[in-house]
């Protein structure tokens, strides 16, 4: 896993006339559709521009909002840093609800919207502020790293938190000779084929999309396409990434993808990261298989306007969790990545 090279965000550019943002999309939204799409996409660019708000959209968001009316876009760890930055009134949150937590513990101040509150995260359901105690009392002295995807409780449980994109660099940071990383279990022991001299223990949590992806899958797809490059999330099992020709966040899977330019490739993660990149990219050939996160997929341009135009459903943390969630968070934007 290149976990040392940081990922990236990008800003969008939404404000383009609707022909041009539709070249934008038009090797995935069909003609036929746009002109359902265009009304919430024009009612979105004006709300915004009302509402002083802007959009930040994880990677896994569909084409249609990735590309025409998000701002920035991004992995976890850049959407956590441009939350920061914000200077508009209300941040909308095209992602999952841990993401948005995150946004608004890390700028308490702005007014943060979730188009749909049943945006969740199976990592985020495996794990309570309890258990997390109930570690700190089992291990006692041993530092807990815990990933972004989990509740602002359980956040405020740990010593840091980090994402896929610097997991490496974070538990490094600590000079620590045991970690306990949670709750991802194979991100933990993929991190842990990284660094051996670091005892790494971890809890059983699981991403619903990336577990289903098996070694069998990655051999088929070579035999079907030999020479294809293979490009695995670190939430796959380790017997998954050790069969990938490279590993590392999304923004990190899209970086190398424009970077190295493979003429076929596999992304075994979810299936709108190909959609984004291949929009842009029609020269390179993005192979599946691919499985589909149905939280990310809550989210719609019909609901971001709906969002905009009665400000919800807004997110809020308990205040007397978010001092201590929010020091986990900070400690791990201050980590260097490189
Ligand atoms: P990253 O974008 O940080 O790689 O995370 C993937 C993910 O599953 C977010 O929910
Ligand atoms: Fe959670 Fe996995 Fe969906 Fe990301 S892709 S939000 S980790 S269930």
């Amino acid at each position: 896993m290149a976990a040392t090279v940081a990922p990236v965000s990008r800003t969008t550019i939404p404000g383009l006339p609707l022909p041009d943002l539709y070249a934008r999309v038009s090797r995935h939204v069909p003609a036929i559709e746009w002109p359902a799409l265009a009304p919430d996409i024009e009612a979105i660019l004006r709300l915004k521009r009302e509402r002083n708000a802007v959009i930040l959209a994880h990677n896994y968001q569909a084409p249609e909002i990735f590309h025409t009316v998000a701002d920035i876009v991004g992995d976890s760890l850049a959407l956590a840093r441009e939350a920061v930055n914000v200077d508009a009134d209300v941040i909308v949150l095209a992602g999952v609800h841990f993401m948005a937590e995150t946004a608004k513990l890390l700028n308490p101040s702005k007014t943060v919207l979730i188009p749909d509150m049943g945006a969740g995260c199976s990592l985020a359901d495996s794990i309570t502020a309890e258990d997390v105690r109930g570690l700190r009392a089992k291990y006692p002295g041993v530092p807990i790293v815990t990933y972004v995807n989990t509740s602002a409780a359980v956040k405020a449980e740990s010593d840091l938190c980090c994402t896929s994109g610097n997991a490496v660099a974070v538990v490094k940071s600590l000079n620590a000779p045991r970690v306990l990383m949670i709750p991802d279990e194979f991100l933990a022991q993929n991190v842990q084929a990284e660094i051996p001299e670091v005892e790494i223990l971890t809890w059983a949590g699981h991403c619903e999309v990336h577990e289903r992806f098996t070694p069998a899958d990655i051999r088929d797809v070579r035999d079907s396409y030999p020479g294809v490059t293979v490009i695995a999330h670190p939430e796959c099992p380790p017997e998954v990434v050790a069969e990938s020709d490279f590993s590392g966040s999304t923004a990190m899977m899209m970086d190398f993808v424009v970077e190295k330019r493979p003429k076929q490739v596999v992304l075994v993660t979810e299936c709108s990261m190909a959609d984004n990149i291949a929009a842009q990219n029609p020269d390179i050939e993005f192979i599946k298989p691919c499985n589909m996160c149905p939280h990310m997929k809550r989210m719609s341009l019909r609901n971001i306007r709906r969002s905009l135009e009665t400000m919800t459903h807004e997110v809020t943390v308990d205040p007397a969790l978010a001092d201590r969630a929010r020091a986990a968070v900070e400690r791990m934007l201050q980590v260097r990545t490189r």
